[in-house]
């Protein structure tokens, strides 16, 4: 039974992973087996992470790459494929919440929310899924968000291009697992809802009264604690989910239960 989820042998690229959910995810993948490229800008941080993950053994990289420019991301594809030779796993975590709502952000936010959660993952797709398709293998994990399908009630915390961008990943997925279905790749995708990282640390988790109202609505009565994202994401990377196509997984702790 374990072997579904057994990663061994498995490459493995995360888009994200200096800080939070995507360095969870990039060690929890490791522990499966997997050798791992971790992405994103800040290189020192990366650096920090890769350390964590090397004790497991397995074969880490860290590459800067900025996800939203197509030059950055082809050349830190092109360095992962000269390293390990294939692309098993894509799992496209970067992302940013930017405050605001239509009548009162700039369209430079906008389009930050947009080029980062949306672009970030067609351009990653694009210099990955085609040696997925030559290889007849891939794992394409998406991390919208719960936000996707549910709107912020509290005037404070309005996410107007957090909410649409994270709403079009879900369109992105589908589209996707479609179309590379018969080259046996799975596309999916992960809405987590509230669970502490350098995204929510200063904002959401600074308010009481968000808090409160939070874990008043949620069965559990918390948010969702670190690592608590790692099996969905190992489900939906292993053959454990060979026949989920075009999914999209909310891991909330039941708070989206309607
Ligand atoms: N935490 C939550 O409650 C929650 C809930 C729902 C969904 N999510 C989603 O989970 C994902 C991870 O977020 P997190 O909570 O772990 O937040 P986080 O700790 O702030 O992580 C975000 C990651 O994205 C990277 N990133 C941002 N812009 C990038 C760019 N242009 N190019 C490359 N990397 C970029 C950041 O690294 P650098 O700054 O070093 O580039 C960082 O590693 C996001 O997609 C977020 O929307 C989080």
């Amino acid at each position: 039974m374990s072997s579904l989820f057994d990663l061994t042998g498995k490459a493995a690229v995360v888009t994200g992973a200096s800080s939070g959910l995507g360095a969870d995810a990039a060690l929890a993948y490791a522990q499966a087996g997997a050798d791992v490229a971790i992405m994103a800008r800040r290189v020192e941080k990366l650096n920090q992470v890769k350390k964590e993950i090397e004790n497991t053994g397995r074969k880490v990289m860290a590459v800067g790459c900025d996800v939203t420019n197509e030059e950055s991301v082809k050349a830190a594809v092109k360095q992962v494929l000269d390293s390990f030779g294939h692309i098993d796993i894509l799992l496209n975590n970067a992302g940013i919440a930017v405050r605001g709502g239509v009548d009162s952000m700039t369209e430079e936010d906008w389009d930050k929310s947009f080029d980062t959660n949306v672009k970030g993952i067609f351009l990653m797709s694009k210099y990955i899924v085609p040696q997925m398709k030559e290889r007849k293998y891939g794992k394409v994990v998406n991390i919208a968000s719960v936000n996707a399908v549910i709107a912020d009630k509290d005037d404070m915390f309005i996410r107007h291009s957090y909410n649409a961008s994270k709403s079009a990943v879900l369109g992105l997925t589908k589209g996707m697992a479609c179309s590379y279905a018969k080259f046996g790749i799975t596309v999916n995708a992960i809405g987590p809802a509230l669970f502490e990282t350098e995204m929510t640390g200063g904002t959401l988790f600074k308010s009481e009264k968000f808090l409160q109202g939070y874990s008043m609505m949620n069965p559990t009565g918390r948010p969702g604690e670190k690592g608590e994202l790692n099996g969905t994401v190992l489900y939906l990377s292993s053959d454990a989910s060979s026949y989920v196509q075009g999914q999209f997984i909310v891991v909330d702790g039941g708070g989206a239960i309607v």
